[in-house]
């Protein structure tokens, strides 16, 4: 007995110390201190396009729940499923009558249980999306706060007089068109909305809204939410002056002015509320992810918090705005780099053309695919995919004004079709309709889907599915891609990226051709402190890099990408 208590007394010691010592970090980090997401690989699901289980034409959750052998096998780790909850379906789901349901197109609460039951079974985490600058204006808080000046819950919302008859409060413009402010006949005072007249802003200078909003998320953590993906968080606030924004020349796809957001967007006190999530998220361990549109690194760091008390993972969709070039992406990697943050990396989400239209220059796309993934999954920090991109999914932009669905398409048309084509369905096979349904789908399939499917690309060891798990597969398991640090190499080079990724023990070398130009390289890494040159690959698509064994000089053909041990 006492010898036993003998043995087990160091050890209690031992954890109290431990625990106290994670008291600053996250719950669940790992024995090195790292917390579960930043050795994750998250994908985004679009829940409308991923698998539809009923053939209604829309995919649910009971078709994600269907496919989570295939993401497993791939190598992803969590998914961030964009708005599942009540929508009246105005801006597809981002209009959320109802924060603690599921919409009864994508299934129901014992569906979305057993989702997260057997996300756990493959490893797979689920992220919801949290939209946080407003609701819908079918929303009970809404149609409340509409009824009358002096509802309780009226100030939950922005509700202004106009500056005139007629006439706004002032000249802020939505960014989906139009004024910011829809008149409301009935109290007669105008409310605010950033996007569509059916999303209201919430007044987050209300601590109603945020006690009520921080509720929220506790109750999806206490249901098995590993996190959120929090929606458009530039916009919280206002300036409580409504000054009038500047004007800057020319006028958008609306028709409307441009202009600069001086006083609706980044405010300062965003901050507040980021804080406020994370102490929620806390005792969850959860993570926060941010749809952070930034204008430079900077900005973006002002998101992680001073304390690190903000987004553990904001995103850094700057890397979606670079062209396809090596000259550019080691400038942005050397900036996001020296802010000594955890990155967050983005090629692709369901508002932008896809990465594989975006990047590819029209002739090598495909290589050029193959080539962002080298780079963005083997670079530190965690990135993010979305649905499709693995197997090169290309949008389908609607032709004709009469076949937009997305309301900012049929608004803006034609220099703004809407983001229908990067939201078309997942392409499971080559039978009709891509395997995704047997109804008819919402969004039109690309003919492409013939040669594009995950199906035939499992069978073909040269494509992009195949080299995304062989990527995978390799970050997973090498602690250097994990988590070693970001070396630039060759700086002046302005066709291959090359990079090392280093722990104490490791070094990875990474060289990315991308150019279409054959390009010979050689590396010096005695710097670095890898003096002899002698090289292991581990993964390359130019078959006579397989077995070379040294990096003293590499021949590298157009696109060609070279990953290896070195030592
Ligand atoms: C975010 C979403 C976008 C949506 C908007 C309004 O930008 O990603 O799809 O339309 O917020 O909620
Ligand atoms: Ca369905």
């Amino acid at each position: 007995m006492q010898r036993r208590f003998a043995l087990l007394f160091p050890l209690v010691v031992f954890s109290l110390v431990f625990s106290l010592h994670l008291q600053g970090q996250d719950k669940s980090t790992d024995a090195q201190g790292h917390p579960w997401w930043q050795h994750a690989v998250f994908y985004e699901i679009y829940p409308r396009s991923f698998m539809d289980s009923n053939n209604d034409g829309i995919g649910d959750l009971n078709g994600i729940a269907s496919k989570l052998d295939y993401l497993q096998a791939l190598g992803v780790d969590a998914i961030w499923i964009a708005p599942c909850f009540p929508s009246p379906q105005v801006d597809f789901g981002y209009d959320v009558s109802d924060y603690e349901n599921i919409d009864k197109m994508y299934g129901t609460l014992a569906d979305f249980d057993r989702l997260e039951k057997l996300g756990r079974q493959h490893g797979i985490k689920i992220i919801l999306d949290f939209v946080v600058n407003h609701t819908s204006d079918q929303h009970p808080w809404f149609i409340e706060s509409r009824s009358s000046r002096d509802n309780p819950k009226r100030d939950w919302y922005i509700w202004r007089d106009g500056k005139a008859q007629n006439l706004p409060p002032n000249n802020w413009l939505s960014t989906f068109g139009g004024s910011a402010w829809q008149w409301d006949s009935k109290t007669t005072q105008y409310y605010y909305h950033y996007f569509y007249p059916q999303q209201p802003d919430r007044n987050w200078r209300n601590p109603a809204v945020s006690t009520a909003m921080y509720g929220v998320t506790t109750w999806w953590y206490k249901r098995g939410v590993a996190g959120f993906r929090l929606d458009a968080v530039d916009t919280l606030f206002e300036d409580p002056n409504l000054k009038d924004n500047p004007l800057l020349p020319g006028k958008n796809a609306y028709g409307d002015p441009n202009m600069e957001n001086k006083y609706n967007d980044k405010l300062p006190e965003v901050h507040d509320v980021m804080k406020g999530l994370r102490k929620a998220a806390y005792p969850y361990g959860a993570v926060l992810i941010g749809e952070t549109w930034t204008k430079d690194v900077s900005e973006l760091k002002d998101y992680y918090g001073t304390n690190h008390d903000e987004l553990q993972m904001p995103m850094d969709l700057m890397l979606t705005k670079l062209k396809f070039s090596a000259q550019i992406f080691r400038e942005h990697m050397g900036a996001v780099n020296a802010s000594g943050e955890w990155p967050t990396w983005v090629i692709s989400n369901h508002d932008i053309v896809r990465s594989w239209n975006r990047y590819g220059d029209g002739k090598h796309n495909d290589e050029i695919a193959k080539d962002m993934a080298a780079m963005y999954l083997t670079l530190r920090g965690t990135p993010i995919m979305y649905y499709g991109e693995e197997i090169g999914m290309q949008n389908n932009d609607p032709t004709r004004p009469e076949d937009v669905k997305d309301p900012i398409g049929r608004r803006g048309w034609p220099r703004e079709k809407g983001r229908d084509g990067e939201r078309t369905p997942m392409q499971w096979n080559d039978t009709p309709n891509a395997g995704f349904t047997t109804g008819i789908p919402w969004n039109p399939i690309p003919v492409t889907y013939q040669t594009y499917n995950v199906a035939d690309e499992l069978k073909d060891p040269n494509s992009i599915l195949n080299w995304y798990k062989a990527l995978l597969a390799l970050r997973h398991k090498d602690p250097a891609l994990l988590e070693g640090e970001y070396i630039a190499l060759n700086q002046d080079d302005p066709n291959v990226l090359s990079y090392l990724r280093k722990t104490k023990n490791e070094a990875i070398l990474v060289a990315i051709n991308m150019s279409d130009n054959q390009q010979k390289v050689s590396f010096d890494l005695t710097k670095e402190g890898v003096a002899l040159g002698k090289s292991n690959t581990l993964l390359t698509n130019q078959i006579n890099l397989r077995n070379i064994a040294t990096i003293s000089s590499v021949t590298l053909e157009p696109f060609a990408v070279y990953i290896a041990k070195v030592e």
